[in-house]
C-alpha cells in the first residue's frame, strides 16, 4: 500500500530518513503504543469505540434497515444538517463513490444528497428554493444535539417542511444523535422522529462508519457494507500485524519522524477529483486530533494541508517544490479508474498531441503523480504514497480507517489526549455566550467585558 522510497536519506540528505534503520529502532515503541489503544478500547471514556464501528453488524443494520424503509418512499433528495465531524466523513465517502454528476441525472442510483455544513444563509436559502418539500428527507446530524451551525439549519429546514406539508413534517425528518443527552434526544420522543444514535464512545471525526456516515452514504445508494468490510480489514492487520507489516503503524511513524525533523506541514494530495474531499476530511482528523497542549505545556501537531492532483500542479505545486522545505506530502494514487476512459488519437496528424491518443486517462494522471514525486525527491521533499487497486466502497473503508490508526497512533506517540477537542469546545461555548443561549450569560457578560 505505500511507496516509502521518496523519504530516504539517500534521496534526500538531511531532509530524509534512513527508513529501515528507523522502524527498526522504533518497531516495539509502536506496538506498544498499538497494544495501549487496544488494551483501551472497550473503556467508554477512552473514546475508542469507532476501532469496534467496522464490525459492529447491529449498528449497521439498524442504518440499512432505516435506509431501506427510506428508499422504497418517493423521496428524491436528502438534505444532511451536520458540522466537522458530523459532515466531513460523509462528504467524503458519498462525493468520491457516487456518480459525479448524481445531481444533473433524472433517474440516477439513491437520493442527491446535499449538505448543509455552514451558517450561510444565502445558501441555506437558495437550496430551499430548488428542492421539492414533499420528497425531500432531512438528516439533522449531531452528536451533542446542541451545536449552534447545525441547530440553526434545523431550525429553518423544519419551518420550511412544516410550511408545506403542515401536520406532517416531521415524518420527513432523521435525527442522528447520542442515545442520550443533548437538544436533539427529546424532540424524537416529542415529535415521533425516526432517529439513529451515535455512540457515546466514537467522537465526531471518528464517526464515519457511524450511523453519521452510514446512514447517508446508504441513502446515496452506496455500498455501506462494503465500505465497513474494508474497514474491518484495516482494523483487524493492524491488530494483527507488525510495525514492518502494517501501513497505520508506518503511516504513523514517518508523520513523527519527519515532525521532528521540522517539517510542520503535512499535505494530504490525492490524485483523483473523486477524493478531493478525503483532504478535507483528513484535514479535520489530523489537527483537531493531534493540534494539543501537553501537560508540561508544550504544544503538538503538523499543520494539514489540502491539495489534489493533477490540478494543484497548476497552482501551489510551485511553492511545494521550491518554497520553504517544511513539509511531508502524502499521495494517494489509484491503479485503475472505473470507467478505463481512454484519450482518443482525435488528432493523428500532430505529434504534440497524438503521443496522448490511445492512452488511458488514469495512466496520464498516475505518470504526472509519478513525475511530480520523483521531481519533488529531486528536490529533496519529502513525500510518500498511498497506492489503491481502485476507487469503490472496499478499498475505501480499508483506507478510512487506516488513516484513523494512523492519527490515533501518532497522538500515542506524541503523549496527548488523541480524543478530546477543547479548542473546539471553547469556540462552541464563546458562540452560545454571544448568541445569547440560556446558561451561557456569564460567558457572554465575560467577552463583553474584555
Ligand atoms: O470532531 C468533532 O468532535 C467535532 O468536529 C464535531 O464533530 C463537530 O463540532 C460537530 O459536533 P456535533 O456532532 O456535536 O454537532
Amino acid at each position: 500500500m505505500l511507496n516509502l522510497k521518496n523519504i530516504e536519506q539517500a534521496n534526500l540528505g538531511a531532509h530524509g530518513i534512513q527508513w529501515q534503520s528507523t522502524l527498526q529502532a522504533a518497531q516495539a515503541k509502536l506496538q506498544a503504543a498499538r497494544d495501549s489503544l487496544l488494551a483501551r478500547r472497550y473503556d467508554d471514556a477512552a473514546m475508542l469505540g469507532w476501532m469496534a464501528l467496522p464490525s459492529d453488524s447491529t449498528a449497521l443494520e439498524a442504518a440499512l434497515s432505516l435506509a431501506s424503509e427510506l428508499s422504497a418512499a418517493t423521496y428524491t433528495d436528502l438534505i444532511v444538517l451536520g458540522i466537522g465531524g458530523s459532515s466531513l466523513g460523509g462528504i467524503a465517502v458519498i462525493e468520491a463513490l457516487k456518480h459525479p454528476y448524481r445531481a444533473l441525472q433524472p433517474n440516477g442510483v439513491g437520493l442527491r444528497v446535499h449538505f448543509i455544513d455552514n451558517v450561510d444563509g444565502d445558501v441555506i436559502a437558495a437550496l430551499l428554493e430548488v428542492l421539492d418539500p414533499k420528497t425531500t428527507l432531512v438528516n439533522v446530524i449531531s452528536k451533542s444535539g446542541t451545536t449552534t451551525e447545525t441547530m440553526s439549519a434545523y431550525l429553518i429546514c423544519k419551518a420550511w417542511l412544516e410550511q408545506h406539508l403542515g401536520a406532517s413534517w416531521a415524518n420527513q425528518i432523521v435525527a442522528t444523535t447520542d442515545p442520550t443527552k443533548g437538544v436533539l434526544r427529546p424532540m424524537v420522543q416529542k415529535y415521533g422522529f425516526r432517529s439513529l444514535s451515535v455512540p457515546p464512545s466514537v467522537g465526531g471525526r471518528y464517526s464515519v462508519l457511524s450511523a453519521v456516515g452510514t446512514l447517508p452514504i446508504a441513502l446515496a445508494g452506496l455500498d455501506v457494507s462494503s465500505l465497513l468490510a474494508g474497514a474491518a480489514q484495516a482494523q483487524s492487520g493492524f491488530e494483527n500485524q507488525t510495525a514492518f507489516e502494517n501501513s497505520a503503524l508506518q503511516l504513523a511513524l514517518v508523520a513523527a519522524e519527519f515532525a521532528a525533523l521540522g517539517k510542520p506541514m503535512i499535505v494530504m494530495m490525492p490524485y483523483s477529483s473523486r477524493l478531493k474531499f478525503i483532504s478535507d476530511w483528513f484535514a479535520q482528523l489530523w489537527a483537531e486530533s493531534l493540534g494539543k497542549i501537553r501537560p508540561d505545556g508544550t504544544h503538538t501537531g503538523t499543520t494539514p494541508i489540502r491539495s489534489f492532483g493533477a490540478t494543484d500542479q497548476h497552482s501551489v505545486m510551485q511553492l511545494f517544490m521550491e518554497g520553504p522545505n517544511d513539509k511531508l506530502l502524502i499521495f494517494i494514487r489509484l491503479a485503475h479508474d472505473t470507467r478505463g476512459t481512454l484519450i482518443p488519437n482525435s488528432e493523428p496528424s500532430e505529434p504534440d498531441m497524438n503521443y496522448l491518443g490511445g492512452k488511458a486517462f488514469q495512466t496520464l494522471l498516475n505518470a504526472e503523480q509519478a513525475a511530480t514525486a520523483n521531481a519533488l525527491r529531486t528536490m529533496q521533499r519529502p513525500n510518500l504514497t498511498i497506492n489503491l487497486e481502485q476507487l469503490d466502497a472496499h478499498n475505501l473503508g480499508y483506507l478510512l480507517q487506516t488513516l484513523m490508526l494512523a492519527t490515533a497512533v501518532t497522538g500515542e506517540l506524541w503523549g496527548i489526549d488523541t480524543f478530546n477537542q477543547p479548542g473546539v469546545e471553547l469556540g462552541k461555548k464563546f458562540t452560545y455566550g454571544l448568541m445569547g443561549r440560556p446558561g451561557f450569560e456569564n460567558v457572554k457578560a465575560e467577552l463583553e467585558a474584555q
